[in-house]
């Protein structure tokens, strides 16, 4: 009895659902597309990403450029910038050599890195670890492509969509130009990496009649190349593939 009554009420459950057409309808409505994503991770990569944001970016910044709040409040001296060919080349294995002495509690020289390490799991703290080369990603641009997504999100994808494609929510609102489509966009296509930098920090003002703020105002250089590089990953071929991707 009770097996054909759980048989049974999926069955109800379908019949009192709206017609197919409207549910698809609906569906299409409300369901909110995907973010474009700056560039793939690894598994142990997008887990290090994790203990990154929590744990390491007090101190190395959300950009990895070793300017995180701790450094600005004067408590911790100033990490390495990891915007840098040689953190961008390192390899997990080459920077889990490095911190090996941090781990077993016997590297005083890094007093901040070892008191790091004596507060998380050794595999946690290593997945960070791996976490690093993603920061530098793209090496071609002087900003961080994944921080710039998470910047973009907050400020542009009202107007330029979390797609790029010019189509965000705020877009219907403007009368006089539509927001830029990036994964067409002549700027990006002719990787006027200089030009995209300075049309984000002046805005539309040299387009007559453009809604375009003038980012300058609020974010900082680092925070506009951070954009500009996650702007370039739009464009599918205009960046070096990271070399973690085969
Ligand atoms: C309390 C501040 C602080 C926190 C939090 C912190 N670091 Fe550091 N880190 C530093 C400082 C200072 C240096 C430079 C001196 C040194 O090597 O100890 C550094 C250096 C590094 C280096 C460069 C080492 C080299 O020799 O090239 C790496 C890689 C690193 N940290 C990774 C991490 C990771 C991963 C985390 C999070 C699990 C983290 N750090 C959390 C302060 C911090
Ligand atoms: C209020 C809506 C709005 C917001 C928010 C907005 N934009 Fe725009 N953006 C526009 C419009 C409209 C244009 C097209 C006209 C122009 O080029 O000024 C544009 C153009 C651009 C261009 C020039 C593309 C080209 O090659 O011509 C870039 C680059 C750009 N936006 C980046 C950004 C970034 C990065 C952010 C977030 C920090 C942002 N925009 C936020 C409306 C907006």
């Amino acid at each position: 009895m009770r097996r054909l009554l759980l048989l049974v009420l999926p069955l109800v459950a379908a019949a009192c659902q709206a017609p197919p057409a409207e549910t698809t309808q609906s569906t299409t409505a409300t369901e909110a597309p995907a973010p474009h994503q700056a560039v793939a991770l690894t598994a142990v990569q997008k887990a290090g990403e994790t203990t990154f944001e929590t744990v390491c970016w007090s101190c190395h910044g959300t950009s990895g450029r070793g300017d995180g709040p701790a450094v600005a409040a004067g408590v911790v001296s100033a990490p390495p910038n990891f915007l840098t060919p040689q953190y961008a080349d390192a390899t997990q294995a080459t920077l889990e050599r490095r911190f090996q002495a941090s781990l077993q509690g016997n590297d005083p020289s890094h007093p901040h890195m070892q008191y790091v390490a004596s507060l998380l799991k050794p595999e946690k703290f290593n997945e960070a670890l791996a976490f690093i080369p993603v920061l530098s990603w793209p090496p071609e641009i002087a900003g961080s492509a994944i921080n710039g997504q998470r910047i973009f999100q907050f400020r542009c994808a009202a107007c330029h969509g979390v797609t790029g494609q010019g189509n965000g929510p705020a877009a219907a609102s403007l009368v006089t130009m539509a927001p830029a489509n990036f994964t067409t966009d002549t700027l990006i296509a002719k990787k006027d990496w200089q030009g995209v930098y300075n049309r984000i920090k002046e805005g539309g003002q040299s387009v007559h009649g453009s809604a375009m703020p003038t980012w300058g105002v609020i974010l900082s250089d680092n925070d506009i190349w951070d954009l500009v590089s996650y702007l370039a990953t739009f464009q599918p071929g205009l960046l070096k593939r990271p070399r973690w991707i085969n």
